[in-house]
């Protein structure tokens, strides 16, 4: 028999024997969205190594004895609840929610390296891309996978740059504002919930929610280094010493107001001008390369914040 399908223009048209049904030209039956769905994957997983020890980081003061204490408060938890009964104000052992804030290259993503290598724990990395959702609802749900993907691989859970999901805005891509509610919530109940250690990294901290602020147990503000730290960090990102002819308390002195990231960039720069000879023997780092370097990122530093005022200040015009 041949087959026979309805059309919106004919109500009927016939096919050879051998055709494609109907059936075959529908689109599969849809799944109902949110249903039954796995948890998409809104992360991926670090593997710490030996060269993120945390004493391999050059920070102030303040900065490391936060760290530590921190640390410190999770290796004793047994005897805070024996000697402060702890558990009776906190009961989730291992909790501890940091929150690491300041300017880039300061070394915010590099100390929750640093942290998860003294934990021994792999770090799960949040892809915000991965999380924020158009859908509604699917952010929420997202969150969710986030946090349940940190308990099944024991990991500290790690928002670097957080500032699109911790803001008073938590959802940038969806617009009302039930959902950004709704994500707010979830992001609140999970944190509640969660017994582990996560991280949180950000350049605009004043963004923060609120809500948010409260559940973090420690604030760690990360500044640039000083004096003797770039001195330090010039060291350290000209690992091989031998072939650098240079001299670091000029070099610090000359880099004011750069960051560690910058440091090291100027060194790898200063490197990769330091290797141009066909002849390897020949490469070495000089004081001149590494100064051209450092005049180079300060004056891109200086070019960007001059953009970024004329931009303040186009914004300050129209808002008012
Ligand atoms: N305090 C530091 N000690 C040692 N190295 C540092 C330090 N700060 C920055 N660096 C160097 O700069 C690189 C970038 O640092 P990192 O990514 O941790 O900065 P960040 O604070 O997370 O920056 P951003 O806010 O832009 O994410 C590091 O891999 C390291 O080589
Ligand atoms: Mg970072």
């Amino acid at each position: 028999m041949p087959t026979r399908i309805l059309t919106r223009h004919s109500p009927e048209i016939e096919l050879p024997p051998d055709a494609a049904t109907a059936d075959d030209h529908r689109n599969p039956p849809r799944r109902k969205r949110n249903e039954e769905e796995p948890a998409p994957d809104v992360g991926h997983l670090v593997q710490p190594e030996p060269r993120h020890e945390l004493d391999k980081l050059i920070l102030h003061a303040e900065v490391k004895t936060d760290i530590l204490a921190g640390l410190r408060a999770l290796e004793i938890r047994a005897d805070l609840d024996r000697i402060w009964n702890l558990s009776s104000i906190q009961p989730q052992e291992g909790k501890c929610i940091l929150n690491f804030y300041g300017p880039p290259g300061t070394g915010k993503t590099r100390t929750a390296l640093g942290i998860a290598l003294r934990l021994g724990k792999p770090l799960y990395q949040v892809d915000y891309s991965a999380v924020i959702s158009k859908y509604l609802g699917d952010t929420a749900k997202h969150i969710k996978a986030a946090f349940a993907a940190a308990r099944e691989h024991d990991a500290v859970l790690f928002f670097d740059e957080a500032d699109s999901l911790l803001s008073k805005r938590v959802a940038t891509g969806e617009s009302c504002s039930t959902s950004i509610n709704q994500n707010r919530n979830c992001l609140m109940q999970e944190l509640d919930r969660f017994d582990g250690v996560v991280i949180v990294t950000t350049n605009l901290f004043e963004n923060y929610d609120p809500a948010l602020l409260r559940r973090i147990q420690r604030h760690i503000k990360f500044r640039n280094p000083d004096a003797s730290m770039r001195r330090e960090l010039f060291a350290l990102h000209l690992p091989n010493p031998d072939r650098v002819q240079a001299d670091y308390a000029d070099l610090a002195a000359l880099s004011r107001g750069l960051s560690g990231g910058d440091i090291l960039n100027i060194c790898v720069n200063a490197i990769h001008a330091g290797s141009a000879d066909a002849d390897t023997a020949k490469w070495q780092v000089t004081q001149g390369m590494l100064e051209r370097e450092i005049e180079k990122a300060r004056a891109a530093r200086k070019e960007h914040e001059g953009k970024s005022a004329k931009a303040r200040r186009r914004i300050g015009f129209c808002v008012k």
